[in-house]
């Protein structure tokens, strides 16, 4: 198998500055409500990349919990590799990809941690079984082998009461507040839509963008 010989060519749908909504935020629910319409696979995944101490990027998938006052909410260990990167540097980007609809989403803008109590009620709604998996993981820490890591688990899993467990301290939300939010559309002959929101002067702005 060539992988170059790997393409696709994108006639589903078309995106124009007179469809799209002023709030791009309210565009994003909009897509988003469309992709769950088209049974997307796992729509709320999106790709978060953070930047280190020394400037090298990382990317990873993460799971997108909410829309709270305009901000974009995941939630994830504190002390793992992105939560120090992210204590390093706020500004973060996130991106979905959609391809039932040979849609993306493109975000840039700055995160901050949503507070205690908002983290501690979604820690308490996820399942026992996330709970003591969040608990046992010292996420990005290296471990000797998987044993050590179901041995924990089991070993809480058995003392611990369903109703008991904690949320730990170093772990909890992020909410990323974007600055810029781009949709794309895929069209026919790579002549794709771009239409880019950029925030400035407490509005956003919208340009379309080449290809
Ligand atoms: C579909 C999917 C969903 C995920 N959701 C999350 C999530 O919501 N939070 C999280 O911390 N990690 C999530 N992960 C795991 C991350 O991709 C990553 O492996 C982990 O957070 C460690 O990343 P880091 O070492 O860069 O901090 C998810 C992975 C996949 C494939």
């Amino acid at each position: 198998m060539n992988i170059a010989d790997i393409r696709k060519d994108y006639t589903l749908h078309e995106l124009s500055e007179s469809n799209l909504l002023s709030d791009p935020i309210a565009q994003f629910q909009l897509w988003f409500q469309q992709a769950i319409d088209a049974q997307v696979n796992e729509p709320n995944a999106m790709t978060l990349a953070t930047v280190n101490a020394a400037g090298i990027p990382s990317a990873r998938i993460v799971l997108l919990k909410g829309i709270e006052q305009h901000s974009f909410v995941f939630f994830t260990n504190y002390k793992s590799q992105k939560g120090n990167e992210l204590a390093h540097n706020k500004h973060a980007a996130l991106v979905f990809f959609w391809p039932e609809l040979q849609r993306q989403i493109r975000i840039e803008g700055t995160v901050e941690k949503i507070s205690e109590e908002a983290s501690v009620a979604y820690f308490k709604s996820r399942p026992f079984e996330s709970q003591i998996g969040a608990v046992v993981s010292a996420q990005s820490s290296k471990i000797e082998n998987r044993e050590v890591l179901e041995k924990a688990y089991e070993k809480m899993k058995n003392e611990c009461q369903e109703t008991a467990i904690q949320k730990p301290e170093n772990w909890g939300g992020f909410s990323i507040k974007p600055t810029k939010i781009e949709f794309w559309q895929g069209r026919a002959s790579r002549l794709h839509d771009r239409l880019c929101f950029v925030y400035e002067n407490e509005n956003w702005t919208l340009n379309r963008l080449a290809p």
